[in-house]
């Protein structure tokens, strides 16, 4: 199983700090936003990583985790000249993807809690792809699933609903059979001019293999696309760090907790990091 987090697009809501880079390198808490949704694809087992974003920003995602081998990753990178949507990653991303599968994480979702929702996706290597479906309060702002009544299967996927029939929305986080590669190549832009990944999901569940996953009350997907969803986003999870005294998204951490450096590599990677609240942090695991 592969990995792509794309993270790139224009992010104006967020200006100015946008006009700095892109948004996935807003700060939340302690540590740059795209740090949440890869520690999802750590823990999901998944150590293949291609990052996606815009020219000005690709030098400043390397310069965060280089080959990411230091933490048992192999991480690569491709630019996305403009931001021509989301489904355009598999076209990108064609040759990382090879023959495998392949599972995405949009670069500003953060999920927090139990996924084990996503790590039995990611699992599950039954052809076709699976997609989750989460409730909120303002589904028009996404893509959104309708459910048939009598069935309970998805009957519809529609993006971004004026008059939504649904308030299950559709979270940046998918995994899919390698067929998604010729799926996204044989999509026309849509009325906004993009590669919808919703279209690459309409295609699956015309196929008759879309499987959707209702997510329970137990996990919150939050939202990063406006300074007061920053804020509050940073707030979460200073609360939950400062209760607990564990990090939670600390990349470093998972990866040797998953095995994938050892513990001498670990306290090695530690030593190399500047003086602060977090080396502390690591060496306390370190000790632990
Ligand atoms: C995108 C997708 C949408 C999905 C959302 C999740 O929206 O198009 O289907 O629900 O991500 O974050 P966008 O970020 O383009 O508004």
């Amino acid at each position: 199983m592969k990995g792509i987090i794309l993270a790139g697009g224009s992010g104006s809501r967020l200006y100015p700090i946008t006009k700095l880079y892109s948004k996935q390198l807003a700060i939340i808490y302690d540590k740059p936003l795209i740090y949440y949704p890869l520690s999802i694809m750590m823990l999901a087992g998944i150590r293949e990583i291609l990052i996606i974003s815009n020219e000005e920003t690709i030098p400043l995602y390397k310069k965060l985790f280089g080959t990411g081998s230091h933490l048992g990753l192999s991480v690569s990178y491709t630019v996305q000249k403009a931001p021509n949507g989301i489904a355009e990653s598999f076209i990108l991303g064609e040759d990382f993807i090879g023959k495998d599968r392949v599972s995405l994480i949009l670069g500003d979702n953060i999920f927090y809690g139990k996924m084990n929702f996503f790590y039995s996706a990611v699992e599950n290597e039954e052809p076709g792809a699976t997609i989750f479906a989460y409730q909120v309060k303002d589904p028009q702002r996404y893509g959104i699933v309708e459910f048939d009544s009598a069935t309970g299967k998805p009957a519809a996927i529609v993006e971004k609903p004026k008059h939504p029939k649904s308030n299950y929305a559709v979270p940046g986080l998918y995994v899919y059979d390698n067929r998604v590669v010729e799926i996204a190549k044989g999509l026309k832009p849509s009325a906004r001019g993009e590669l919808e990944i919703t279209d690459v999901n309409k295609a699956y569940l015309d196929m008759g293999e879309l499987r959707v996953e209702k997510i329970g009350r137990g996990l919150a997907w939050l939202d990063t696309g406006t300074p007061e969803a920053l804020l509050q986003a940073s707030n979460f999870f200073g609360v939950i760090e400062d209760r607990q005294g564990l990090k939670v998204a600390c990349i470093e951490e998972i990866a040797y907790n998953k095995g994938f450096i050892s513990l001498k590599e670990f306290k090695e990677l530690a030593g190399t990091i500047p003086d602060s609240l977090y080396k502390d942090y690591l060496l306390r695991v370190a000790e632990e």
